[in-house]
């Protein structure tokens, strides 16, 4: 087991899902970009670094029925299913490292809340990107929130990076266009604040 793959189950493992930093009891400001690009129930939707994120709860109340949720960690996927109880079997589930995954069919929208920023090696931000542009369908839009320059500096005891649109845009490729961005401040569960960046990103072929 790779040591990311290690922290993750670990963490899964031993905390309570709704004490971790990153819980949100309504994940509204993802709800509000959805909105935003006009997410349709009719299109498919890619939870990247889901964790045990309500988001899918909430997109299966609107109606989408095309999800797939991607983690490291198969003790985060296996408490969302148990979460979903008989909807559980509407997503698809994936116990994958986001760098080193391929994907055989493509997504209309790719959802990232705090996953992107860990990656602190450049060659792991080119796979992740070069899998974020094959798989993202032609105008597809992907909702991507890291740590801002405000923001903290680590995530779970681990190192982060942080971004203004600057520094995203250097991450692109030529094909993935940065639309618009947004700052949001996140309450954790203990009441320190966190501001994260959204990033709303095009796919143009
Ligand atoms: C800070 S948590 C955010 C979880 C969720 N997105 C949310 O907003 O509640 C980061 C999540 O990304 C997952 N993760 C970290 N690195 C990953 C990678 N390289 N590939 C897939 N998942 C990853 C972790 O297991 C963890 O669930």
């Amino acid at each position: 087991m790779s040591s990311r793959k290690h922290h993750w189950e670990n963490i899964y493992k031993t905390k309570d899902y709704k004490k971790v930093g990153w819980y949100q009891e309504s994940p509204e400001i993802s709800l509000e970009l959805l909105s935003k690009i006009h997410a349709e129930p009719s299109q498919s939707v890619i939870d990247v670094g889901c964790g045990t994120s309500v988001l899918v709860d909430n997109l299966i109340k609107k109606g989408f029925r095309d999800i797939t949720l991607v983690d490291l960690s198969e003790e985060a996927l296996l408490a969302i299913k148990d979460r979903l109880g008989n909807k559980g079997n509407i997503p698809n589930y994936l116990s994958q490292d986001i760098t080193k995954t391929t994907f055989t069919r493509t997504f209309d929208i790719w959802h990232d809340r705090a996953v992107f920023h860990f990656l602190t090696d450049a060659n792991d931000r080119k796979d992740y990107m070069l899998t974020l542009s094959r798989s993202l369908s032609n105008d597809g839009w992907a909702i991507i929130g890291t740590f801002s320059l405000n923001g903290p500096r680590t995530c779970s005891g681990l190192d982060i990076v942080q971004y203004d649109e600057d520094k995203m845009n250097l991450e692109l490729s030529p094909d993935l266009e940065l639309e618009d961005s947004v700052t949001s401040i996140h309450v954790m569960p203990n009441g320190k604040e966190q501001e994260y960046m959204y990033f709303i990103i095009r796919h143009e072929k």
